[in-house]
């Protein structure tokens, strides 16, 4: 992990220049505001034949972008010195043609079995040294050299060969990089993690210190002897396995760069991206430290249909994209129309849920909205896969959808280029806590780090208040922490001494910090915090606890004092002692530690620093950051009746702003207005009805409104 700034994302999609299409009618002028509207196309897939008819029916559904080529090598390179781009020229072309800008792959994310063949020594091994052989995708060593020798040299052709091309709008580097593929603990894993911890270490003595080698006859007196954490005995050591996490996000982005160097080389004027998956449980890749590698920022995001939480979890992965970009635009590359293929069960998604998931995306600062695929497959692993249009053809309801929206898209085009609005609330996420906090051997294994920051981000949803999704690493290397009111640290548990101090200072000035249970625990080498925990937190918050207390799987805790009835906490408590200036919120009744202060408060200065010792239960959640809210002086826009129904997403130009009004539910909503909404002009409806004193939603229908800035 580099700890260089993570300020990101300052480029956008170069349009093409306009053109005479085709049919004789004009493509928009480059500079011309639009949302990027499209899908993964994958024309190798179809005759040529089938091609015009794409061509058709793209340009019926207002797409003006496509990714192209993302899985091609093997027949760009069919054999291992003969090459074969003419279909990819006629495919450009013809999208050029029809004024369709191109996204170009560069073709690198799945090697074709001539190279597998030749060279075994690019697969992957798993932790038990398994191989991962071809047959599937991706199945490559971030760190081999032979790979990134033929990987490199396919993106020099590339590069070299569509330097010129008119439609080339942007690069689109490999793809989803660490999918499947992030952890590889090969020779080449072992060779390139030595040198990574030679680099971050500069001795064995400080490795042997950092890791703790002193225990359990770790010490190692030579680089040879270290390998990755591959299976072993028993626990293998924590600090190992967190290294070895950095590590493969390091070597990812690593391959990344020289990825981008080729191209910046040939192309400096073309912006480059790779698609991130900001989603669910993917955490091998810490996004907020590759970002400042690309020009603009691209997400893929599919969401779960098993989670009840889904909608949450789509509005957090937006937030957190659009925080990642540094809250300017960001480019959607990758969701679904409808049901995906690779959960258990696939389910279609619900009329309006496609407009729906995409304005989300939208309201938390896409300029872009992409799906997988353009069309969908008739065979291969992805013919269940839904597409922007389906097996049915265009006289489905999918479709129908999808050129709906495109119009829709287009209608939106001064939203385009808008920021997202900064929240007063920061709830700070950390990729290095997220590796730690869930090894092994710990106070319990029931806490999940993910599951902690959605559930502090829905309780503000539910207050009907937007919150960002901080990245923590920009507390220290980027824009920091001015402007939120409100910080929220859910299982922060790797804490430096620089990050106890930026978020001390921030209280001392005035902000209201509260940290969650299993915080301030470890340092960067996670090596305990000594005294009592939490540590790095204890004296901020004038709190003290000895012990953990773990409570197994559907155990409680009560809770009372300044809490709803009925209150509960789980999981994990503490033995907490307080100092004499601490408020005690709320004690546990019983549990471990009955009778101990539960959920603590402390002025420090001109602000306050909280601390939660358990998990408490959701509407005790809930209540808590309507409470911390309250305190930081931070009230709802919304109305208390759609609070948790509705959500309210805010973008900004200079002038304007953008209100997203998202009904998640599904039931039509009404929001009742106030006076001093009264210059809400509608920008995109969508079924919804404005009314002077109302807005009525349908069940998961979006209403995009205008108001000039205040002051503006
Ligand atoms: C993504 C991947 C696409 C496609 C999609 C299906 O992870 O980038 O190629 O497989 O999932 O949901």
């Amino acid at each position: 992990m580099s700890a260089v700034s993570t300020i990101a994302a300052t480029r956008w999609v170069r349009w093409p220049e306009a053109h005479t299409l085709a049919d004789g009618t004009e493509s928009p002028a480059s500079g011309t505001a639009r949302i990027a509207y499209g899908a993964d196309y994958n024309p190798e897939q179809w005759p040529e034949e089938v091609w015009a008819e794409d061509m058709r029916l793209m340009r019926e559904a207002g797409v003006n972008i496509v990714s192209v080529g993302i899985f091609s090598w093997a027949l760009l390179q069919p054999t291992i010195d003969s090459w074969d781009f003419g279909w990819l020229d006629r495919a450009l072309d013809l999208l050029h043609a029809n004024g369709i800008a191109v996204d170009l792959a560069t073709a690198t994310a799945s090697p074709p079995p001539w190279l597998t063949e030749a060279h075994p020594e690019v697969l992957p091994v798993n932790r038990l040294g398994e191989t991962i052989w071809p047959g599937g995708r991706q199945q490559w060593r971030p760190t081999s050299p032979v790979f990134r020798r033929y990987a490199l040299a396919l993106v020099e052709k590339m590069a070299m060969r569509y330097a010129d091309h008119p439609a080339l709008a942007m690069w689109h580097i490999s793809n989803e990089l660490g999918c499947h593929n992030v952890y590889d603990y090969s020779g080449d894993a072992a060779a390139a993690f030595r040198d990574w911890l030679a680099s971050r270490y500069g001795s064995l003595v400080e490795l042997n210190r950092a890791w703790g080698t002193a225990f359990w006859s770790q010490n190692y007196s030579s680089w040879s002897q270290i390998l990755p954490p591959r299976l072993a005995a028993t626990h293998p050591n924590p600090t190992q396995q967190l290294d070895f996490a950095r590590f493969s996000s390091d070597a990812l982005k690593g391959y990344l760069i020289a990825e981008r160097e080729i191209l910046r080389q040939a192309t400096p004027e073309v912006p480059v991206t790779t698609n991130f998956m900001v989603m669910g449980e993917t955490r091998g890749m810490d996004y907020p430290d590759w970002a400042a590698e690309v020009d603009l920022v691209s997400n893929d995001h599919y969401l779960l249909v098993a989670d009840p939480q889904a909608f949450e979890e789509l509005s957090f992965s937006a937030n957190l994209t659009g925080q990642i970009a540094n809250r300017a635009p960001w480019f959607l590359m990758e969701h679904s129309t409808s049901a995906v293929n690779w959960q258990p069960v696939n389910q279609a998604k619900s009329p309006g849920q496609l407009r729906r998931d995409s304005l989300t995306h939208v309201a938390h600062g896409a300029d872009a909205v992409c799906f997988f695929q353009w069309r969908q497959s008739l065979a291969g692993a992805e013919k269940f896969h839904s597409a922007m249009l389906p097996h049915a053809g265009e006289d489905s309801s999918v479709f129908r959808s999808v050129a709906r929206f495109g119009s829709e898209l287009a209608g939106l085009a001064a939203v385009a280029g808008s920021r997202t609005r900064q929240a007063r609330i920061g709830i700070l996420f950390d990729w290095d806590s997220w590796w730690a906090s869930e090894l092994d051997s710990h106070p319990t294994e029931l806490l999940r780090y993910k599951t902690e920051a959605m559930a502090w981000y829905t309780a503000a949803l539910a207050n009907g208040l937007q919150a960002d999704i901080v990245p923590a690493r920009s507390v220290l290397h980027g824009p920091g922490l001015d402007g939120y009111d409100l910080v929220i640290a859910p299982m922060l548990y790797v804490v430096t001494d620089a990050l106890t101090d930026a978020l001390t200072g921030y209280v001392g000035s005035g902000g209201h910090l509260v940290v969650g249970v299993f915080s301030g625990i470890a340092d960067a080498d996670d090596h305990i915090h000594p005294g009592g925990y939490p540590g790095a937190f204890r004296e901020l918050l004038g709190v003290r606890a000895e012990e953990f207390g773990g409570l197994l799987a559907g155990q409680t805790v009560g809770l009372s004092g300044q809490v709803p009835d009925g209150s509960t906490g789980s999981l994990l408590t503490h033995d907490v002692t307080v100092q004499p200036d601490v408020d005690v919120l709320a004690r546990f009744d019983d549990g471990p530690f009955p009778g101990v202060p539960a959920v603590t408060g402390r002025s420090v200065g001109a602000g306050r620093a909280s601390f939660v010792a358990t998990v408490p239960d959701t509407a005790t959640l809930v209540a808590l950051v309507g409470r911390f809210a309250a305190d930081a002086g931070i009230a709802s826009p919304l109305p208390a009746d759609v609070r948790g129904t509705v959500q309210l997403a805010v973008r900004e130009t200079e002038t304007l702003e953008y209100l997203f009004y998202i009904n998640h539910s599904a039931q039509a909503v009404t929001v009742a207005l106030t006076p001093a909404d009264g210059r809400l002009a509608a920008v995109d409806l969508g079924g919804s009805t404005l009314a002077a004193d109302s807005l009525t939603l349908p069940a998961t229908g979006v209403a995009v409104l205008s108001r000039e800035r205040t002051g503006a």
